[in-house]
């Protein structure tokens, strides 16, 4: 419509007054998504703040994704549209609460989501994201055991992807992927008994697939656990005619554009994440006019903290 144009229009001309790169989550509402210079995983993103030329990074996604963007260009001027859009995974657990946890285990490397406050990351030996989480374990000697925080469903993918069995896993879930159900995607299941299945590893449903598979109801090369990103590279290259989707709904948005030949399902309609949508196009405007809220994070753990990310981002390179 004229009115999208024109606010598309005033976003770019702000975003170009300001030498911002506009950076957006695939959780985001379509319409930032598409105004956004780049679009993409946790990952991905990070890896893009820590390479653009642009002075101001503009990010739309959650608080967390933010501080890394500036941990990894503290040069720059990182914005992000409201500093409220928080994450209930990251407040699982402070710093505090690691602290004694490490006391519990003394000599264990503790592998940090990044979904998790500077303060956590700062405590932290290194990070990860849910598309390299399996490589930065693995990347940790075999008989080192090692504390995995904060999401327990990431850490049951990690155990099992990497066989281990000296991980230690923090309790902490995600409101948004624990409310996608195992009735949920069996009954989703069994109503697509030919579709393909990608579940984030931040789902307990997960394991609800694993034992559809071994049930021999799904063929277990259909089950595909991955991030965002890698779920947008699996939709570019599948013929299924029907992929069902247990990860927050946003993420329809990319892997519709992606293939146009297959109809992504929700696995639970209403898993959408209230912090993502904090980000509106309104606010996305007075981010760029007025330049806030601006990220900064404390001198005292901005050091230790950008170790744990840099660290991550030099073993996937
Ligand atoms: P990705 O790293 O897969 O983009 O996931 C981020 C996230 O917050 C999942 O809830
Ligand atoms: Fe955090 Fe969950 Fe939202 Fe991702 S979907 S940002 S983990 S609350």
């Amino acid at each position: 419509t004229t009115q999208t144009r024109t606010w598309q229009d005033e976003v770019r001309a702000l975003a170009a007054e300001r030498d911002a790169v506009i950076l957006a989550h695939n959780y985001q509402e379509p319409a930032i998504q598409d105004v956004a210079d780049h679009v993409g995983d946790s990952l991905a993103l990070s890896r893009l703040a820590a390479t653009t030329d642009a002075s101001t990074i503009v990010f739309c996604g959650v608080h967390f994704m933010a501080e890394t963007a500036k941990l990894l260009s503290p040069d720059k001027t990182v914005l992000i549209p409201t500093a409220r859009a928080g994450c209930s995974l990251a407040d699982t657990i402070d710093v505090e609460q690691l602290r004694a946890w490490k006391r519990e285990h003394p000599g264990a490397a503790v592998v940090a989501y990044v979904n998790t406050s500077a303060a956590v990351k700062a405590e932290s030996d290194v990070c990860c994201t849910s598309s390299n989480a399996v490589d930065v374990v693995n990347s940790i000697p075999a008989d080192r055991p090692i504390l995995f925080l904060p999401d327990q469903f990431l850490g049951d993918h990690v155990r099992r992807q990497t066989g281990r069995d000296n991980i230690e896993v923090w309790l902490g879930e995600c409101h948004v992927h624990a409310a996608i159900s195992p009735t949920d995607l069996i009954d989703t299941v069994r109503a697509h008994p030919d579709a393909e299945l990608f579940i984030h590893p931040e789902c307990g449903c997960a394991s609800s697939a694993i034992w559809l598979a071994g049930q021999g109801e799904l063929p277990e090369e259909r089950v595909k656990i991955l991030s965002t990103g890698g779920m947008l590279d699996a939709a570019r290259r599948t013929s299924a005619s029907t992929t069902l989707v247990a990860t927050e709904i946003g993420m329809l948005h990319q892997l519709g554009k992606a293939n146009t030949r297959t109809s992504f399902l929700p696995v639970n309609p209403k898993a959408s994440c209230r912090y993502m949508k904090m980000i509106t196009p309104e606010l996305l405007v007075r981010c760029l006019r007025e330049g806030r809220d601006e990220v900064s994070i404390p001198q005292d753990v901005a050091a230790a903290a950008r170790r744990a990310v840099q660290r991550m981002i030099t073993l996937g390179s």
